[in-house]
């Protein structure tokens, strides 16, 4: 059994990318961002202001989250029901962005992605997975791209489904959501020291999973056929 951490900013493709890798090497794909969303979600319905910390936090008792696969798709539940893509969101991204800064939220999602690479091999993606949710992985990689990069395909991949759509809006969130994700003092976004860096500006899809792929089979021989 093996663990590998994909960490980065959001919008550089990580769970794109990462669900692909998990299907090349038969593996489970863990998308941790999703955990955050979930709680920004309930943040919302409750209509608690995700920069109240103390009401966040207070919140957390009521919240019981379990992850299910199902045909290789990860699930989640919240208090028994599935929240599909209602966590999709761009203001779900912000909420996510702000629940996630405090540490009673971070330790309440722990748990739920230790546990779950106990028992198989698993890619996971989010901020800190190489630093501090699994600082024992095999292969740790930091994808990033520039801000005008992710925006620009966040921009292409509104515009394709038929959502109007602003690039410069686009650009400022991601903007402000790095900056929430890498200052805040709890298992800010940073690179491991171990990590390798992916900078995948200007790549397509194919050639990040390729990459990866390759980071991949040079750490662990053993999955590469
Ligand atoms: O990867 P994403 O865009 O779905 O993540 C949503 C937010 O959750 C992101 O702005 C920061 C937070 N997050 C985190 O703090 N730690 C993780 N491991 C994953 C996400």
């Amino acid at each position: 059994m093996y663990k590998i951490a994909i960490d980065g900013p959001g919008g550089a493709g990580k769970s794109t990318v990462a669900k692909a890798v998990a299907a090349a090497l038969k593996i489970t794909y863990v998308d941790t961002g999703a955990l955050y969303r979930t709680i920004g979600l309930y943040v919302k319905q409750k209509k608690v202001d995700p920069s109240d910390a103390q009401a966040v936090t207070a919140l957390l008792p009521e919240i019981h989250i379990e992850l299910l696969y199902r045909d290789g798709t990860q699930h989640i539940l919240l208090n028994g029901e599935d929240v599909g893509d209602s966590i999709r969101t761009q203001e779900i991204s912000m909420y996510a962005s702000k629940v996630s800064a405090y540490p009673a939220v971070r330790d309440f999602l722990l748990s739920t992605q230790r546990d779950i690479a106990k028992t198989q091999s698993v890619i996971m993606d989010g901020r800190d997975i190489g630093t501090v949710i699994f600082p024992d992985a095999e292969v740790k990689i930091f994808m990033t791209a520039t801000a005008e990069n992710r925006a620009e395909r966040r921009y292409k991949e509104l515009i394709d489904r038929g959502v109007p759509a602003d690039y410069e809006v686009i650009l400022e969130e991601i903007k402000t959501r790095d900056r929430n994700d890498s200052t805040r003092a709890t298992a800010p976004l940073k690179q491991a020291d171990d990590a390798i860096l992916l900078d995948n500006t200007g790549f397509k899809l194919e050639e990040s999973v390729d990459a990866v792929l390759k980071i991949i089979a040079e750490k662990l021989p053993e999955t590469a056929k």
